[in-house]
């Protein structure tokens, strides 16, 4: 018999209680939020979806955006004063960062100065033209330092699609993997989502993440409608994600 009324499986009602490890909030200094304003409506967004821990992750590119820990730390120091103003203290907030692979952060990492996400686990990203030559040696560098590398989105590099036996080669050079909770829908394209989907189904992702930079994400993963075969792998991916890093 057909089940014309059979429940939805909606992506959000799988975030009660999660620790969002990658999100641009922190404002004005990258491309997320571009002021204080902006931050509490997603910040306020964020909590009625059920969030309970942000780990804020600016981004830190040489050229774009040269954010340290002065220009992170100001950014936070401004937001959490506002929230306290309003008495809006439900939400636990951290700063950290998402690196991209550049020369600036070669030398960050020779002298063990970067910000984590929680212990040791350092958010990393990037170029979407075309990876790293040394993204090897880079990896067995961070390790060698006694970090863990996390990379951001690897289902958003366009130039691995085609090479997919490279992810399970990240994994085991000792990288670990962080999805974006939008490339379960076509948001990104659908070679990102197929891309996605193939990851999940290996069991190559660690972690989930929102990677919020505005309102749009927020709405758009909003809308998420799971299979149940998605649910399965997902509820074990973000029961890790909160086992790592949720604080208490
Ligand atoms: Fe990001």
């Amino acid at each position: 018999m057909l089940h014309i009324f059979s429940k939805k499986h909606y992506l959000k009602d799988l975030l009660e209680d999660f620790v969002d490890i990658h999100c641009h909030i922190l404002p004005g200094i990258d491309d997320g939020s571009k002021s204080i304003e902006e931050s509490l409506i997603l910040l306020k967004k964020m909590e009625l979806l059920g969030f309970k821990q942000i780990i804020a992750t600016p981004h830190i590119m040489q050229g774009l955006y040269p954010n340290d820990e002065l220009t992170i730390g100001n950014a936070f120091q401004n937001l959490i004063s506002e929230l306290r103003n309003k008495k809006r203290n439900t939400l636990v907030i951290n700063p950290a960062a998402e690196y991209m692979i550049d020369t600036n952060f070669e030398h960050l990492i020779d002298k063990e100065h970067l910000f984590t996400l929680k212990e040791n686990f350092v958010l990393i990203e990037m170029s979407y033209l075309q990876p790293p030559i040394n993204l090897k040696e880079i990896i067995n560098k961070i390790i060698l330092k006694g970090y863990i590398p996390v990379l951001a989105h690897p289902e958003r590099y366009s130039f691995y699609h085609d090479k997919k036996e490279f992810y399970k080669d990240l994994k085991q050079y000792g990288c670990l993997l962080q999805m974006n909770l939008l490339s379960l829908s076509n948001y990104y394209g659908p070679s990102v989502q197929k891309i996605g989907h193939f990851l999940l189904e290996n069991k190559l992702i660690d972690f989930i993440a929102s990677d919020i930079h505005s309102n749009d994400h927020i709405e758009k993963f909003s809308e998420i409608i799971l299979s149940n075969k998605q649910i399965k792998y997902l509820q074990k991916i973000i029961n890790n994600t909160k086992k790592t890093f949720l604080v208490s």
